[in-house]
């Protein structure tokens, strides 16, 4: 890379207040675009609080998440993610996170993959017997209550009963009320807003019921049950031979569980909305699925997952100064962003970035893996992954045989920039039978 001298060039001050405020978040996306657009690959800006970068090239991407990660911290805004998953994978830092990753890893091994995905074909088939063709259905509800029962089954080992609504109840009330509670000014909130975070609490204490309750049962009936939480309660560190303890396993459990249920589903959720706005590779899907190819399914998954990231950004904090591989500086103290939206949206990196084109991945030999990170990357990357192309695999191929979903309006979906990339409101759509 050549290397290039001066200050990283972005908005002044004045211009990120005016442009973020009141509703940052929901902001973002079109302001970081619009800095990629007019500043390049590295893009600068702040709030009156914090100083900001957002790295939209793949070299500086590589820099942040592996060449110098040591040199970073998970963001304040991953902190209060902290209220809910104490110190869980997604939230902990080093060095504990390293040590707990080495003790959960084993739960996505290959052969434990394997086995998890018996499970998401059965629920992903029984899925399918209970849509009734023609009749309109909200596809984001229905694609979250799906991983909601895989998930609850291959992490808890729970799928029906009290336990699965009252997880479900909760689950639903804290995705409504965690970026109330989470966002830029969340903590003044959380000391003055009263009535959400008395929600925000009842929903927290249900699950935690839930899955102390569940780890109880499992502490007095060690067997090996096949779904994450037996091998969390089985693990002991292959260093130290220490085991976990009751907190450590909720956290993992609840980290899993909350990182693993609705990115899936909002990747699903868009691989639907595409497909049903591309008839050609809808219909190239549903004969690949016929032919048991599955790597035009993994392809189709692949490219929504470019359009549509459901992790569309993610944060790291500089504890000191880092010198990017063109030679300028980030300063200590910056919130660097990476933003898969922005970044796999890139036209030098994606020639007519806004088609949909499950082909383009056909020969991708050349590809920097860094323009493509839906998954994050270096020693942070998520722990899911497989888990997440084994159940969209699945998922998709069991719908795409037996339904053409098709969408009740043609207007547009917009994403709305949440935590993840949620489609804005309700995604109607009826089965249409192959
Ligand atoms: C399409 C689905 C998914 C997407 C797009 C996704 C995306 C991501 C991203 C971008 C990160 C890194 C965040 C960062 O670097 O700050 C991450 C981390 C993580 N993900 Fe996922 N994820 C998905 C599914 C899953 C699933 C299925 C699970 C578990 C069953 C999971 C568990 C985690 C955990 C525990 C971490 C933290 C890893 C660590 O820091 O060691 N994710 N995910």
């Amino acid at each position: 890379m050549r290397a290039v001298s001066g200050p990283i060039p972005g908005f002044s001050t004045w211009t990120t207040m005016r442009r973020l405020m009141p509703t940052p978040f929901l902001k973002l996306p079109e302001f970081l675009r619009e800095g990629a657009a007019r500043y390049g690959t590295l893009v600068s800006f702040a709030t009156w609080w914090r100083r900001f970068v957002l790295v939209n090239d793949p070299a500086f991407v590589r820099d942040v998440l592996v060449t110098h990660q040591h040199a970073f911290r998970k963001s304040v805004g991953t902190a209060s993610l902290g209220l809910l998953l104490g110190q869980g994978l997604l939230t902990s830092e080093e060095p504990f996170h390293r040590k707990m990753r080495r003790i959960v890893q084993p739960a996505f091994h290959r052969e434990r993959i394997a086995s998890y995905v018996e499970t998401m074909n059965e629920f992903a088939g029984a899925f399918v017997e209970r849509i009734e063709p023609g009749a309109p259905f909200d596809l984001h509800a229905a694609a979250t209550e799906l991983t909601l029962r895989i998930a609850s089954t291959t992490l808890f080992g729970i799928d029906a009963g009290n336990d699965a609504r009252d997880v479900s109840e909760a689950m639903h009330e804290l995705m409504e009320i965690f970026p109330y509670v989470a966002g830029p000014i969340g903590e003044l909130r959380r000391k003055f807003g009263l009535a959400k975070n008395e929600r925000f609490d009842r929903a927290r204490d249900t699950l935690d019921r839930i899955v102390y309750g569940i780890i109880a049962r499992r502490r007095k009936d060690p067997s090996d049950r096949g779904d994450v939480l037996s091998m969390l309660l089985a693990a002991t560190d292959a260093e130290t031979g220490e085991a976990m303890t009751d907190t450590q396993v909720r956290d993992e459990a609840l980290t899993l569980f909350i990182a693993g249920h609705e990115t899936t589903a909002t990747a699903l959720v868009w691989t639907f909305y595409l497909l049903a706005r591309h008839a050609d590779v809808d219909a190239r899907l549903a004969s690949a699925v016929r032919d048991g190819d599955a790597e035009f399914v993994r392809r189709v998954f692949q490219e929504s997952m470019r359009l549509y990231p459901p992790a569309w950004i993610f944060a790291r904090e500089a504890m000191r100064d880092v010198t990017l591989s063109d030679g300028r500086t980030i300063a200590g103290g910056t919130t660097v962003f990476v933003a898969p939206l922005v970044l796999h949206h890139t036209p030098a990196l994606y020639p007519d970035p806004e088609r949909f084109d499950p082909d383009r991945w056909l020969d991708d030999a050349e590809r920097d893996p860094f323009s493509y990170v839906p998954f994050g990357g270096g020693a942070r990357r998520c722990i899911g992954e497989a888990f997440a192309w084994a159940e969209g695999v699945a998922v998709v191929s069991k719908i795409a045989a037996a339904y053409r979903l098709e969408l009740v309006s043609e207007r547009e979906v917009e994403p709305a920039a949440m935590v993840t990339l949620r489609p804005s409101g309700p995604v109607m759509v009826r089965a249409v039978p192959r």
